[in-house]
């Protein structure tokens, strides 16, 4: 074992910390992690652990919602600097102003939000539930779905609800191509094709199924299909060849790769163990305001 490793075994032990992964970020990370999982699968977790000490690897955005759903806990995020394009693309500003000029809309907010811009919002949703949480809007509301274009397009397209669309996106998901896709296919013909419903809805169309990360992990091991090709960020191959030794995954290429979940590295985790460094700090009046909307969320999910 190396003594990096040695070392966070060590002070998580001596501290009673947890270690929380995202299924994007590097596998030696995912590997040390008491808990790897989706987005909503790990906000439920910081809720439900109650641990003192919470080393959330993954995003800003999901650290700070870890803090949230966890106001007794200290959370840690390795490297604060590791953020999500897409989040930054809904300004707490931006979306304070939409609802101050909309105020019969109902906000529907991706988890991918900061805490600031969900303290705003009517409900979260992520994309393991959206289209639960947007069949729980009465029909005659009018919805803004925020950030992603492309996700809201998707649950659109699935449930015939009209909805404002938010004019954001992820950089990774976005870039995506269909002659990415069709190249795979064809040298691949047998494969189950999976896509992250963060891609164009043109992806999503050539795809077997859309499904949030955790929702791939539980199709492929569900599947008697023993091929898939990934359409998302390649950190979740890692789990995925894990926990399924006998069957085969193909990425596409140009790998989708998003930068800032690779920033998280097990030196990382060990000097902030160690320094009890990178709190997640958050106002006491944005954390109610935003575990609102993420507790509705969770009670419809
Ligand atoms: P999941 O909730 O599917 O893990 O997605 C989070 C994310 O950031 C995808 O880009
Ligand atoms: Fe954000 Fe996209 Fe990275 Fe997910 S893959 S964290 S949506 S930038």
């Amino acid at each position: 074992m190396s003594s990096v490793i040695e070392k966070i075994l060590r002070l998580k032990e001596e501290k009673g910390a947890v270690i929380l992964a995202h299924n994007y970020v590097n596998p030696e990370v995912q590997d040390i992690a008491d808990f790897t999982g989706d987005s909503l699968e790990l906000s439920i977790k910081a809720r439900d652990l109650k641990a003192g000490l919470i080393v959330f690897c993954g995003v800003s955005f999901m650290a700070e919602t870890a803090k949230v759903l966890s106001p007794g806990s200290v959370v840690l995020h390795p490297v604060p600097g590791a953020g999500c394009g897409m989040a930054a693309m809904a300004a707490a500003g931006d979306v304070a102003s939409y609802k101050a000029a909309h105020p019969e809309t109902v906000l529907i907010a991706y988890v991918n939000t900061t805490a600031a811009t969900k303290a705003h919002v009517d409900i979260c949703c992520t994309s393991a539930n959206a289209e639960k949480i947007i069949r729980s809007i009465p029909p005659e509301k009018k919805i803004m779905f925020l950030p992603d274009r492309n996700l809201g397009a998707n649950i659109r397209n699935a449930t015939g609800r009209d909805m404002e669309l938010w004019p954001g996106y992820c950089p990774i998901h976005n870039k995506i191509l269909p002659e990415s896709l069709k190249a795979v296919r064809a040298a691949h013909p047998e494969a189950e094709l999976l896509v992250h419903p963060e891609c164009t809805p043109e992806i999503v169309a050539l795809a077997d199924r859309a499904l949030s990360t955790g929702g791939m992990l539980k199709a492929v091991k569900a599947s008697d299909k023993k091929e898939f090709i990934i359409g998302t960020e390649y950190g979740i191959l890692h789990r995925l060849q894990k926990e399924n030794p006998d069957k085969v995954f193909y990425p596409l290429t140009p790998l989708p790769a998003c930068e800032d979940m690779k920033l998280i590295t097990l030196e990382d985790i060990a000097s902030c163990l160690e320094n009890n460094s990178n709190e997640v700090i958050l106002d006491d009046e944005i954390m109610t305001k935003a575990r609102l909307p993420i507790d509705r969320m969770i009670a419809l999910s």
